[in-house]
């Protein structure tokens, strides 16, 4: 069995990607990391130590000591919060991804690395429907010019030194479990906890704005799938697109008011507006089918549903969400 470190355990992806991984690999084989503490679960069922990705000497020591075979690298600024702090959000996304690839390169140990992209690598001047796997790139936030630079170290390091570097670009992700932090697509989330809270929410998005999502059952099996495929089967060493499905905050409002008719939303749309705006809506993820076959179990209905449930779970308010 593989040894896995995953660096960003505490996140959004890594909070329910360790989980997944330490069912196919073990429980005592994925190392959970992070700069704070994770949620209890990550913590308890399985080794979790306080890990600086920055800290290029500390993580060299961690994966040797622990024989790593895996990395998976989750810790990045997201798009609304890059744009408050654009140096150190840049420094932030480089010099982690390089930190790792540079690591993959010396130690043989590590076969494999996976790090996420994003649609934010797409801009303005990218057609934004069906978005093709190869087209115009020219994004114009600070997180989406990081990932299109990361996704060319990944290829670069791949071509140069063999690193086997894998990476998808998530759509706005959907879950329950711990909320995203400062990105565009996270009214997606928001707008479940609020519908169940005080049953109403203010959007900051525009009624119309449309963006592909996915639920993160879904983002957790294709990770896995992906670093599980074999090598030759992969025509790209870079990202690959994910559509998942897409929605505009108004279709998700009617669909939770399906669950909870009294829920009300108001529209005040702010500077994300823009990175909005400046992204895809549809995204044509055929290549991901034919080289991996990636597929989709969750549209919007099943998920609405599932996340409703979990979350009235979570807060235990289990009248509201059936
Ligand atoms: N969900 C991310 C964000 O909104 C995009 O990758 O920043």
């Amino acid at each position: 069995m593989d040894n896995i470190l995953v660096i960003g355990a505490a996140g959004q992806i890594g909070s329910d990607l360790v989980v997944g991984l330490r069912k196919i690999y073990g429980s005592s084989n994925v190392f959970a990391t992070d700069i704070k503490p994770a949620p209890q679960d990550i913590m308890e069922g399985g080794p979790f130590q306080i890990l600086d990705v920055m800290d290029d000497k500390q993580l060299i020591h961690f994966i040797i000591r622990h024989k790593i075979n895996q990395i998976y690298l989750l810790a990045a600024v997201l798009s609304g919060n890059a744009e408050k702090l654009p140096v150190q959000a840049w420094e932030i996304n480089m010099k982690s991804l390089l930190n790792v690839l540079e690591i993959a390169k010396m130690v043989e140990d590590v076969k494999k690395v996976f790090w996420p992209s994003s649609i934010a690598v797409f801009g303005p001047t990218t057609p934004r429907l069906h978005t093709p796997q190869l087209t115009i790139m020219e994004p114009i936030t600070v997180y989406g010019i990081s990932k299109l630079a990361g996704e060319r170290w990944c290829d670069y390091y791949f071509n140069k030194f063999g690193v086997d570097v894998r990476s998808i670009r998530y759509p706005g992700l959907i879950s329950y479990k711990t909320e995203a932090g400062g990105g565009t697509t996270d009214y997606s989330v928001e707008i479940f906890y609020e519908a169940i809270r005080k049953k109403q929410y203010n959007c900051f998005l525009s009624e119309n704005t449309a963006l592909p999502m996915l639920y993160m059952p879904d983002a957790i099996r294709a990770t896995i799938d992906l670093m599980e495929a074999p090598r030759e089967k992969l025509s790209l060493n870079s990202a690959y697109n994910l559509g998942g499905f897409s929605v505009t905050p108004k279709r998700v409002y009617e669909e939770i008011r399906t669950h909870i008719p009294e829920f009300k939303i108001e529209y005040n749309p702010d500077f994300r507006q823009a990175i909005a705006d400046s992204w895809p809506q549809s995204i044509d993820d055929s290549v991901a089918k034919k080289d991996w076959g990636c597929y989709y179990e969750y549209d919007l209905e099943k998920m609405s549903t599932e996340m409703l449930r979990e979350i009235g779970r979570k807060l235990g308010h289990f009248d509201s969400a059936q």
